[in-house]
């Protein structure tokens, strides 16, 4: 068995009750994969005692240092990385059309898959990304390829083989329905059989413009089948939408094609959801499905500004997501405040508007992205039993550009963090107990 790991310091996470839950002094007992206790500090002995600990291994934080629970990204495209920080000078169909689809195409080629989503998977572990729900493109092998990525570095995730049919150019499509399924489903189970509990498949038709309905109603079957997540696009921009009612006059609503196809499940993720009528968020809800609320991206594509209080109080599941290249950062750090600024400056646009607090950006990124995509019970906070993804965080780890003060209070400095904090700031990075990144040496204390 593994030695029982022991951070001693400053914890903070949110619970249902409790946006952001900040404790001081506070031992957190992670054997194997697990968190086994939560206690002050001052009870180690007593538990050393009850859980017959002998060899541990001890991580006492500073007190500039804090543990919090690892970033959720409930919606980014893989692929797209190369892109990140161009080509936003497009809406989203043109940006689609013009950068996207080209870019995305180049991973028929299996060096350059491996190549990009290397460098993708590194850069997100190193933002505090523990789990991340990921869009392929469309080819089967360089979608293997992405598990096989995150499964060696050790990431949480759910990885989709891209779907699209119609209303792509001819160099970047599926060939039919049948191959489309065909290779949707050798995908599934090329997945599940890496046997490992951190990568999971996620079905993944690219939007309903691209999708056929035959094609949207064999992939809902095989969630179904193999009791797989699914994520898709929904209500990003007005032009999208009247581009849906064109494509599927039967429908009621963008929402309505989904639903009418079968897509909206429990185990759902639809990304932005910015133009939502009240009957589409009535829909999700009914269905459990939860939000990717995409700040960055909505702001660089000017595919709108989110309600996302409005999204939260019908009772959503809200998380949120980079959505890169549409949104330029791979940092949910960033997704956050762009989120935060989003709703603030809502609120001075419509009178008695309350924007959403810090607090609930940081559940947004933790707990709340964790049930976008069903972890919770594994994963997006500090309770007993669940795996332990985590950040050691060090507000004044060298070089980075936070400015401590003597006078700053622990709940100062993690809203410093959240709010100028940056990678460098990001000590080390555990997935289900294991270390992933470590970067101590930016530490100006030693830590064991
Ligand atoms: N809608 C369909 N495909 C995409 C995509 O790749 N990015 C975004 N932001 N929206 C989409
Ligand atoms: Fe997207």
């Amino acid at each position: 068995m593994a030695d029982l790991q022991v951070f001693t310091g400053t914890i903070v996470h949110s619970t249902d009750l409790e946006p952001m839950q900040i404790l001081e002094n506070m031992a957190v007992g992670v054997l194997d994969n697990k968190i086994v206790f939560v206690e002050p500090a001052s009870e180690l002995p007593n538990l050393k005692t009850k859980f017959k600990i002998q060899d541990t291994k001890n991580i006492t934080l500073t007190q500039s240092q804090f543990l919090m629970p690892g970033f959720v990204d409930t919606h980014i495209h893989a692929p797209q990385f190369p892109n990140n920080g161009i080509h936003l000078d497009l809406p989203l169909l043109d940006w689609l059309e013009n950068y996207t689809f080209p870019t995305e195409a180049k991973f028929a080629d299996g060096d350059f898959a491996r190549y990009v989503y290397g460098a993708a998977v590194d850069r997100l572990l190193r933002c505090g990304t523990t789990t991340a729900s990921y869009f392929g493109s469309l080819h089967l092998e360089g979608t293997k390829i992405l598990g096989d990525t995150v499964l060696a570095r050790g990431q949480r995730a759910l990885v989709g083989k891209v779907n699209m049919l119609m209303n792509c150019p001819s160099y970047y499509q599926e060939a039919s329905v049948e191959d489309s399924l065909r290779e949707t489903e050798e995908l599934i189970v090329y997945i599940k059989n890496l046997k490992s509990d951190l990568v999971l498949p996620i079905v993944t038709p690219r939007f309903a413009p691209t999708c056929p309905k035959e094609q949207m109603k064999g992939l809902a079957q095989l969630a179904a089948k193999h009791d797989c997540h699914i994520q898709s696009h929904i209500c990003e921009s007005r032009s999208e939408i009247d581009w849906v009612q064109e494509l599927f006059p039967w429908s009621t609503s963008y929402a309505d094609v989904y639903d009418t196809v079968g897509l909206l499940t429990d185990k759902t993720v639809m990304a932005h959801g910015v133009w939502l009528k009240d009957e589409e968020v009535a829909l999700l809800k009914e269905h459990g499905t939860g939000v990717a609320h995409c700040p960055n991206s909505n702001i660089s594509l000017r595919s709108g500004l989110c309600d996302v209080q409005r999204l939260l109080r019908a009772g959503l599941r809200i998380g949120l997501g980079t959505d890169c290249s549409g949104g330029y950062s791979p940092s949910i750090l960033n997704s956050l405040r762009q989120a935060l600024l989003v709703s603030k400056t809502l609120s001075t646009m419509t009178e008695g508007y309350e924007s959403i607090t810090l607090k609930e950006a940081f559940r947004f990124a933790t707990l709340g992205g964790a049930k976008v995509v069903r972890m919770e019970d594994r994963i997006g906070n500090f309770e007993v039993g669940k795996e332990f993804d985590a950040l050691l965080v060090d507000t004044e780890a060298t070089g980075t550009p936070l400015d401590i003060f003597l006078e700053d209070k622990t709940e100062e400095k993690i809203e410093k963090f959240l709010y100028n904090g940056d990678d460098r700031n990001i000590l080390r990075v555990y997935v289900a107990g294991k270390k992933v990144v470590d970067q101590t040496r930016r530490s100006s204390s030693v830590i064991p």
